[in-house]
């Protein structure tokens, strides 16, 4: 049996992933390329859905799939590429776009929440079709697993109804993908809003750990991390949010149990804590830094890996929407 097929997308909207990003997501997809046939996007398209800075996009995109290679992603043994170096995301998006509702997609709550936050009359019909162009991502690969956040579950409901609308109406085309939310992954929460997700939409840069920061950076934030009341290092979601998420930081980048690193600290206060705590987290992140930086200092080195990504990627799209067209009712381009 052939690996099962595995595809995520990240945007390039930040100067650098964050510590979030990574537990949460890039760490898994590094695991996956041992186990299945992986495919990852950086997806370009869907960050020029709200307004942009041209300049701006092409250094986040090039220090985006820096960060992804730098984190484990081997060219080799995975493909990594840009989403519009592989016209057809576009060409599917737009069959798709025909077989969605209106009202199908005005209920996407995240389109909802966004086009609130710039005004909903500056909202774009490219922020309103996102989830259109998302599951043209997705379905282009036969993709059966989607690793995602939570976030990402209404938008992956949709791709799966979008796959069996056309599997119905035109005959089987698309795989229906599946969500993979993986349990057991460390929920990292801002460090000055612990009740917070950690975001680089909501977060404060003081509340975010980057991937690409230097170790005094980290040092500095992790210092002053908000905590609790009391002394005690201890994990309780409830009375002890903040030294929680720390504990869980702690856990997941030495491959610990919370329970054995309480034991450790037992009666050690929070200053000693915050300092080890500094010193895993320097030492997880700096190889992902310094490998960063070699790579994006070498730009005709990184285009030529994305270039290679998206030689491996663009022959499995064209298969898929020359099947779609044949089905559509499109004539051949002979
Ligand atoms: N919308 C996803 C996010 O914000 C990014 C994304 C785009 C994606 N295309 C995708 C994720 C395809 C998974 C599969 O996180």
């Amino acid at each position: 049996m052939p690996a099962p097929r595995v595809f995520s997308g990240i945007q390039p909207t930040a100067d650098s992933f964050h510590l979030g990003n990574y537990l949460g997501a890039l760490r898994q997809w590094v695991a996956f390329q041992e186990t299945h046939d992986a495919f990852y996007c950086v997806v370009d398209l869907h960050a020029i859905t709200v307004a942009h800075d041209p300049a701006l996009l092409r250094r986040r995109t090039r220090v985006a799939a820096a960060q992804l290679f730098a984190a484990g992603l081997d060219p080799d043994r995975c493909t990594v590429f840009v989403q519009s170096h592989v016209a057809e995301h576009t060409a599917l998006a737009w069959v798709l776009g025909c077989l969605t509702g209106f009202g199908e997609a005005s209920r996407m709550t995240q389109f909802k929440d966004k086009a609130a936050k710039g005004g909903s009359s500056a909202a774009s019909l490219g922020l309103f079709s996102y989830p259109v162009l998302q599951a043209a991502d997705i379905l282009l690969y036969q993709t059966q697993q989607v690793p995602v956040g939570e976030d990402q579950r209404q938008h992956l409901e949709l791709s799966r109804d979008l796959a069996i609308r056309f599997n119905h109406r035109f005959g089987p085309t698309f795989t229906v993908p599946s969500p993979y939310i993986p349990g057991g992954v460390a929920k990292i929460t801002d460090l000055q809003d612990p009740s917070a997700k950690m975001s680089k939409s909501s977060s404060a840069p003081q509340g975010i750990i980057d991937l690409l920061d230097d170790p005094d950076a980290i040092r500095r934030k992790i210092a002053r991390a908000v905590t609790d009341p009391g002394s005690e290092i201890r994990a309780d979601e409830a009375a002890k949010p903040g030294v929680t998420n720390l504990l869980r930081i702690y856990a997941a980048l030495t491959g610990e149990q919370v329970a054995a690193l309480e034991d450790r600290y037992r009666g050690a206060g929070y200053g000693a804590f915050k300092k080890d705590l500094a010193e895993v987290v320097t030492g997880a992140l700096a190889p992902i830094r310094e490998r960063a930086a070699k790579l994006i200092a070498d730009e005709p080195a990184l285009d030529a890996m994305l270039a290679h990504g998206a030689a491996k990627a663009r022959p499995i799209a064209r298969a898929t929407m020359e099947q779609v067209s044949e089905r559509i009712g499109f004539l051949p381009a002979v």
